[in-house]
Parts: structure tokens; sequence; C-alpha cells
């Protein structure tokens, strides 16, 4: 394939090698005439591991190339992939200034190209760019996106310092767009490399990147933190974290990671602030740590918005304790926001077919007696009168399927869905929490 590669820093000068390496023909960009001299000379422009052998060999055998002048490497492509720079603005916005400059330029250049041309953009760059992107394109070239060009984004995932084995051997390659045929394209670049590719939305695919920077720096910042508290208690931060990483169920693995309610019960809460306060008996200041709780509470107070701004007072919560399936009520966050509920005025009848109240004992039944001393007036065994005789079905546990719900909901009754049962997204007067 022929491709051009826009930006020859760090993203760029390592596509440039590697593509070229995977026997395609590659023109390298830039508006610095320094690094386009250098390709041209089989020289690098950046320092890393690999990266002189690979930029010579695909130099020396006619695959690389640079210019300064982006109409010849349009003209001389099928592809352009984007990898100028996005530094931060002053006030923590990105600039995308040399993005959108690109966009000027390989429109224009498409003014007098008759064949159809994919954009690439692999800079990181905020959600609602390739659209805008496509918006300049369509400006400078007066043709229509999807007809004579199409922009796919690609987010880049390599590190510096093992940038080509990193371009190698990705976890994963992302592909969003909106046409066929590019999409076909780029997935046919990345074809030969060991990796799954994930077809997905645009702004799914721009989003990715910031969504794995935030969280590879929480763990560095968690991870710290836990190593801090650790040496104040003459404990081997390494061990910990290596047995920590051993567990590949519920610690290194997906769990816990989809978007859905607070959580709560009578083992996280606990545990976290018993960690935090191992952290001030010591005088050490753990703020991911204690933030931690804040943010619940946030997401918390979200329901609740959420749950007024219908405007409608009878609310009947399905699911009351702390996870589906138990009838353990101890610190469900379920059981808060019956009780906030209450507390301000809204009539609340509560179904939740595992919490019996003559079953309740010990420090179950002293929780719910302390929180909800009244329960016994809220809670019905019947879900069909409890959808269907109130006005907002707030649905905290999964136990029952869309079509349980279709059938028993009024039409204006309003669901606040803080389990998510996907098939209810598509009414009307449905509100997920965080979705
Ligand atoms: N460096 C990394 O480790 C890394 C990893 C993944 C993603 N990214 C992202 O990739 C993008 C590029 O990062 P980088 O580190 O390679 O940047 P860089 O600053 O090293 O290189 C950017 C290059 O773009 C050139 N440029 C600017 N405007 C241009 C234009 N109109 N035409 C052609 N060239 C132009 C600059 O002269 C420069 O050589 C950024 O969005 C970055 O966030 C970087």
């Amino acid at each position: 394939m022929q491709i051009s590669i826009f930006g020859l820093g760090y993203v760029g000068c390592v596509s440039l090698g590697c593509l070229a390496k995977n026997g395609h023909e590659v023109i390298g960009v830039d508006i610095s005439s320094f690094k386009v001299d250098l390709i041209n000379q089989g020289k690098p422009t950046i320092i890393e591991k690999d990266i002189n052998n690979i930029i010579l060999e695909g130099f020396e055998n006619g695959r690389i190339s640079a210019t300064e002048c982006p109409e010849e490497a349009v003209h001389n492509t099928e592809i352009s992939i984007i990898c100028v720079g996005t530094p931060p603005s002053t006030n923590g916005h990105l600039d995308l200034s040399y993005i959108f400059k690109t966009a000027e330029q390989i429109g224009k250049a498409l003014k007098t190209k008759d064949s159809f041309h994919t954009v690439v953009i692999r800079s990181t760059v905020v959600p609602g760019t390739n659209y805008r992107y496509g918006k300049i394109v369509e400006e400078f070239s007066g043709k229509k996106r999807g007809e004579s060009f199409s922009v796919v984004s690609n987010p880049e995932f390599l590190r510096e310092g093992t940038a080509v084995h990193d371009y190698y051997h990705p976890a994963v390659t992302v592909i969003g767009g909106d046409n066929t045929y590019a999409m076909e394209q780029v997935t046919a670049i990345y074809s030969s490399l060991q990796a799954p590719i994930e077809i997905t939305d645009v702004k799914v695919a721009e989003i990715i990147k910031y969504v794995n920077n935030s969280f590879h720096a929480l763990k560095i910042a968690f991870t710290n933190e836990i190593a801090t508290i650790c040496k104040a208690l003459t404990i081997d931060p390494f061990k910990v974290m290596e047995l920590f990483c051993k567990d590949t169920r519920l610690n290194i693995s997906p769990a816990y990671m989809k978007p859905g309610f607070v959580y709560g019960g009578s083992c996280l809460p606990k545990d976290l602030k018993g960690l935090v306060t191992m952290g001030h008996d010591n005088y050490l200041d753990t703020p991911v740590l204690a933030m931690i709780n804040s943010s619940n509470e946030q997401h918390k107070k979200k329901a609740f918005e959420l749950i007024s701004s219908t405007g409608k007072k009878k609310v009947c919560l399905v699911g009351l304790s702390f996870k589906e399936g138990t009838d353990d009520l101890r610190f469900s966050p379920y059981v808060e926001l019956a009780e906030t509920l209450i507390g301000k005025g809204y009539h609340v009848t509560i179904y939740d077919e595992y919490v019996r109240l003559s079953k309740l004992i010990g420090a179950n039944k002293a929780y719910i007696n302390e929180r909800l001393p009244h329960l016994s007036e809220h809670l019905t065994y019947n879900l069909e009168t409890a959808i269907s005789e109130n006005d907002v079905v707030i649905i905290s546990h999964k136990n029952f399927d869309a079509q349980t719900y279709r059938h028993l909901l009024k039409e204006k009754t309003a669901i606040i869905d803080l389990a998510r049962i996907h098939e209810l997204e598509t009414l009307s007067n449905y509100e997920g929490i965080c979705w």
C-alpha cells in the first residue's frame, strides 16, 4: 500500500519505519525541513531502540522517503496517517491546531485528486475531532466525506523507549470509522500484527486513549500510596503488590469495571476506610484512597438528582439489598437511597424478592431497624403492583429482564436504571445512571 505519514516525531517516525518494514511504500511529511532531510538520508528523527536499522533498511530498499509538500504526499498515496502533535494548551485543553492544519492541507490536495483518499487520525485527540476534521477537509476540497474521502480514528498506544516493540505487539488495535471501505483499508495495514483488531464507533476510538492513560496514572498513584502506607508499617510493598497482581480474578481483571451504581455492603466501605485511617494514624496523606469515597458519594447524589428531575413523587425501588441474590442490607446504597427519598417526602415502594422481614436476623436486622425502621410499610412482595402503581421505577438489580418491565410499565412511568437493563434504553422516559 502507498501510505503518507503526517508528522515525523515519535509516533510518525516509528510508524514510517515499521510500515516500510511490513512492505508498504511510505512517504513522511513534516513542516520541519530538518526532519525531512534526516529521513531522506536514511536516518530516524528520534532516538529509539531498533529504529536506526529499520529506517535505514526502508530507505535503502526505496520504501521510505520524506517531503515538506503535503500535496505531493497525498497525490502519491491512498492513505494519510496523521501523527502530528496535540500538546496541552495553558488551560488544559488540547491544542488541535496542528491536527486541523493537516485537514486544510489534505483538503486542498484532494481538490486535484480523483481517487478516494483515507485519512487516519493516529494522534491523541478529543472526541468529536474526527467529525470536525471531515468538515474541514470537505470545506477545503469541495468534496464529500464518504464519497471522495473518509476519516478513520486509530489511536496509537506505543510507549517511548519500547516504541518499535510496542508497534509490533499492541494489546489491541482500535479502528473507529463510518466507511466500510476505509476501515477495511486500515484493517489491512495491521493484518500482519498478532493482535486483535477492534472495530468500533468513532468517539469510542477517540476517547479510549484518554481512558487508558488515566487508568495507568491511577494505577501508579494507587500503588505509590499503598507502598507509602506499607513503608510506615514496615511491610514490604513489593511483596504486597506482587501478591495483589496474582489475583487475576478480582484485581487485575475486568471485575468491577462495568459502569453502574456505587459500591456498598459490609466490606468495601469499611476496609477502604480502615486503610485510609492506617495512613492517617501514621501522619500520611493518601489523597487517591481518601477521594474514592467522595467519588462514590457523588455518584449516589447523581441517582437522587435523576429521580428528583422527573418531578414525580411516587417511586418504586426494585432491589434493596447491597447486591442481587442476597438479603444482606448492611450498608446497601439502595437502603441509603430509600432513606433519602423517604426523608424528602417521596412515596416509596420497595420490592426485593430476597428480602423477607421475618427472616432478617443479627447485624442485618439491627442495621435495617436503625436505618429504615418502617421498612414494612414500604415493602411489597408484588412486583406487578409495585411497578404499575408508581410513577418512577428505580432499577437497582438485574433480576428481571426488559420483557418483564415492558409488560408492567405504564406509558408515562419514568425509569431510572442503576443496573443497566440494556433493552430498556430505547424507551423515551429511560435514564441510565451514567450511560
Ligand atoms: N510520544 C508518544 O509516546 C505517544 C504515544 C502515543 C500517542 N501519542 C500521540 O501521538 C501524537 C504525536 O506525538 P509525538 O510524540 O509523535 O509528537 P512529536 O511532537 O514528537 O511530533 C509531531 C511532529 O508533527 C510535525 N508537524 C506539526 N504540524 C505538521 C503538519 N501540518 N504537517 C506535518 N507535520 C507536522 C512536527 O514538526 C513534529 O515533527 C500526539 O497526539 C501524542 O499525544 C504519542
